[in-house]
């Protein structure tokens, strides 16, 4: 699913995020530098800027959501946006309204921008192709295609502690297969130009053709975590599975899991990363999660000012209101 042309300006600027597949080198970098710039409005007393002043948010989350609901909703009002949160289990969608029906009742409400989790793949990219032209449309998860402000917020916190991308080695440890997070990371990741990328997952864990992802594959996870810099970590995605992929979560985390005695295997200042949510025991070992190699709490933080250059960029590409 390419939606470089949907989700850009004539002059190449965002106008929706849609998915990683599609950017460039250059937009990437602006987003996280623009982010860079937030991060001290966050850190103020007074948390506002007036960017998107006049303008009305709105989150559409139809699947359950702690940190990017949050975060999205605390980055609208650190821009001065006015915020609709729909109530999902208690909107029209319950009684049989089409997703179509709804985004047209909401946009009689003028609405600027949408931000839509949705259970179904390409369910953010029907949004922008059926908005109006002057509303704008952000990913935030659709089924197991992308999440890209996440990964975005992914590469930032990378960015944080170790500077750099082109001399890193990146080891995504788990549940490649259903992971929306974990294919939104490979792409910014490769656009990024980083050293090396690593898949670390039982075969049956990893997608159709992963060594065409350009990463490298691994089955055991004392290789794969051997000398890297970046370990992030993923949920099992039970809800998505349709078969018995695993022989036991006991056994899994035994193979798979992060335990104390594995991260020794990554350089001794390796950084451990997960999107949460996180269940301790099965995939990770709650001592590494709380361990001082841990960013995992950073990574939510910083996810705040991520997503706050993300509405920006948009408002300003200056398309979102032609
Ligand atoms: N990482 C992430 O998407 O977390 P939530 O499901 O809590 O939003």
């Amino acid at each position: 699913m390419n939606n470089a042309n949907l989700q850009l300006t004539d002059e190449g600027k965002l106008k929706h995020f849609l998915s990683i597949e599609g950017l460039n080198h250059a937009i990437l970098t602006d987003i996280l530098d623009t982010a860079e710039s937030f991060t001290s409005v966050t850190d103020r007393s007074i948390k506002k800027v007036p960017i998107l002043r006049g303008k009305t948010v709105a989150n559409l989350f139809f699947e359950a959501s702690t940190r990017t609901r949050s975060t999205f909703e605390l980055a609208a009002q650190r821009l001065s946006a006015d915020i609709l949160n729909l109530n999902i289990n208690t909107s029209a969608t319950v009684k049989g309204e089409s997703l179509l029906d709804t985004l047209h009742n909401l946009e009689a409400m003028q609405i600027d921008m949408f931000v839509i989790r949705h259970q179904d793949s390409g369910s953010a990219h029907f949004f922008a192709q059926h908005v109006h032209p002057g509303v704008s449309v952000l990913n935030a998860g659709d089924g197991q295609h992308a999440h890209p402000t996440q990964a975005m917020l992914d590469m930032f916190t990378i960015r944080r502690y170790k500077q750099q991308f082109e001399n890193l080695s990146v080891a995504i440890v788990g549940d490649i297969k259903h992971s929306r997070v974990a294919r939104s990371q490979i792409h910014a990741l490769n656009i990024l130009n980083t050293g090396e990328v690593r898949i670390v997952a039982p075969p049956t864990l990893l997608p159709k053709q992963a060594d065409t992802l350009g990463v490298q594959v691994f089955h055991d996870m004392n290789q794969g975590l051997r000398d890297v810099d970046v370990i992030i970590m993923l949920r099992l995605q039970k809800e998505r599975m349709t078969g018995a992929l695993l022989p036991s979560e006991k056994e899994y985390f035994r193979q798979f899991g992060l335990s104390s005695e594995r991260l020794q295997f990554a350089k001794h200042d390796a950084i451990v990363m997960h999107p949460g949510p996180a269940n301790r025991g099965i995939e990770i070992e709650s001592s590494v999660m709380d361990g001082n190699q841990s960013v995992i709490l950073q990574q939510v933080t910083f996810g705040i000012a991520v997503r706050m250059a993300v509405m920006s960029m948009i408002v300003s590409s200056g398309k979102e209101n032609p």
